[in-house]
């Protein structure tokens, strides 16, 4: 039910240059950090080793192409598991920037620090190691 007016309002929001108006990313000019370093911001609540224990966010390996809030024993809020997301590299960089813009009610809390570069180079981190199967690591 929910599904077409919250992918429309990503879609707007993306093409709108999301979070830009918040606050302007730096500029990074090809430097900056690379996927694995950006990921330091996540992985106090995260791991993508196939297997690892969930932390206070969920194991985020297979993460690709699996819909929102589907990590098994892993007890999520009512808002993702009701936002009928499924991710990829455009809902997850979205998410990254504003999680809390894009599904209000998450218990995700995380502001993001990182440029747009370094959003890109993290969200292709995770896809590279989140959507292999298991076994890699
Ligand atoms: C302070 C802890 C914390 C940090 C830091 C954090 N997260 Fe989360 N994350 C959570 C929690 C808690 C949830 C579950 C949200 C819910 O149920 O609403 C979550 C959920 C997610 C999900 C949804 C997973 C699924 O199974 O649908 C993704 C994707 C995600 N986080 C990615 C990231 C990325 C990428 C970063 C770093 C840029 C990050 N998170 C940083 C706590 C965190």
């Amino acid at each position: 039910m929910k599904r077409a007016p919250l992918l429309l309002g990503v879609v707007a929001w993306l093409l709108a240059g999301a979070g830009t108006a918040d606050e302007p990313a730096r500029e990074s000019r090809g430097g900056g950090l690379s996927g694995e370093q950006a990921f330091l911001a996540c992985r106090p609540c995260h791991s993508l080793a196939p297997g690892a224990a969930h932390r206070v966010g969920p194991n985020l390996h297979g993460l690709m192409g699996a819909p929102a809030a589907t990590r098994t024993g892993y007890r999520y809020s009512g808002a993702l598991r009701e936002a009928g997301l499924t991710w990829n590299e455009a809902t997850l960089t979205a998410w990254i920037l504003q999680a809390e813009r894009m599904v209000p009610g998450t218990w995700m809390v995380y502001h993001n620090h990182l440029t747009h570069d370094e959003v890109q180079r993290l969200v292709r981190y995770i896809a590279d190691r989140a959507g292999a199967p298991a076994g890699g690591d």
